[in-house]
């Protein structure tokens, strides 16, 4: 048990009230992928969706209006783009779903030792190093994976072929192992797994196992408080180690456990690990 949450367990829960419920000082490592923060998407309340959307209205020129001094009619058609820009923020799928300072300062209470990964855009390494520096003055590494058919980009930014997990810890030891200790990692899109397991952002179930090879031990206990499809805690699993994970959605909720329980998001039962498959080029 871990307060009252059963370990090898995961649950239907919202992970922030559900880590208040962790007790200080009882797990061993935190990997986290989380919500990411898109600069295309809509409005939000978070420090930094706020910034995201000052971004967005100063692209879309809609920003410092009442700076500038124009003629009525230059104001109104500005103040018209104003309202749509907003509107269409409003509707767009911005993925501010992330209040990085309740879950930063929860998450060093819970570990015992500072031992953390977590999966995020380009916008967010910036606040989450800052954060986290309140809480240790340990170096933060920022580990890759480097995909290698990333979709193509018709507009003006680079491709999107490197995503970024920034790792912290204070007093953990390091595993031996070449391959274990790259910083980076390369393979293509994650599609097979995104097929069998239905997640948009699932990451590569290799990865993760060698990330947590590295820096846990066997029985260590490994939390995960955005499991989407349950990469983490299939992946502690497969190497001996404890998990405990929490998925708000629903439907991720379910496809997870199948996951955990050797079942694809088709119903059907895996005989080989997703690696395998990946090997055996069923992409
Ligand atoms: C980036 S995805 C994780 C994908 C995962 N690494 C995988 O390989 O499948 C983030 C997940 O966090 C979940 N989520 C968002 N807010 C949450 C919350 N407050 N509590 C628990 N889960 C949440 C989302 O539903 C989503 O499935």
């Amino acid at each position: 048990m871990i307060g009252e949450y059963k370990l090898n367990e995961i649950y239907n829960e919202d992970c922030y009230e559900a880590i208040k419920r962790i007790p200080d000082k009882s797990v061993d490592c935190v990997y986290v992928d989380v919500p990411y923060l898109y600069k295309t998407g809509g409005a939000g309340t978070s420090d930094i969706a706020k910034r995201a959307t000052k971004n967005k209205m100063e692209l879309m020129g809609v920003g410092n209006l009442y700076e500038k001094n124009l003629k009525p009619s230059e104001n109104l058609r500005i103040a018209q783009n104003k309202k749509k820009a907003k509107q269409d923020l409003l509707n767009a799928n911005l993925s501010d779903g992330f209040d990085y300072k309740t879950f930063i300062k929860e998450t060093f209470r819970i570990m015992k030792k500072p031992n953390m990964f977590i999966w995020c855009s380009p916008m967010q390494i910036l606040d989450l190093m800052n954060e986290i520096n309140k809480y240790t003055v340990s170096t933060i590494n920022i580990l890759t994976w480097n995909k290698t058919n990333p979709i193509p980009t018709t507009n003006n930014n680079w491709l999107s072929d490197i995503e970024y997990c920034l790792y912290v810890r204070d007093n953990i030891k390091l595993n031996d192992g070449y391959e274990l200790k790259s910083k980076w990692y390369i393979s293509p899109i994650n599609k097979p797994d995104k097929d069998l397991y239905n997640h948009p952002t699932i990451k590569p179930l290799e990865l993760v196992k060698r990330h947590l090879l590295h820096t846990t031990q066997e029985n260590d206990i490994v939390a995960d408080f955005f499991l989407g499809s349950g990469t983490t805690c299939v992946a502690a699993k497969e190497i001996g180690r404890k998990y405990i994970g929490f998925e708000i959605d629903k439907k991720y909720y379910e496809i997870a456990k199948d996951r955990l329980n050797g079942i694809s998001a088709d119903g059907q039962m895996s005989i080989f690990t997703d690696f395998e498959q990946m090997k055996m080029g069923f992409d």
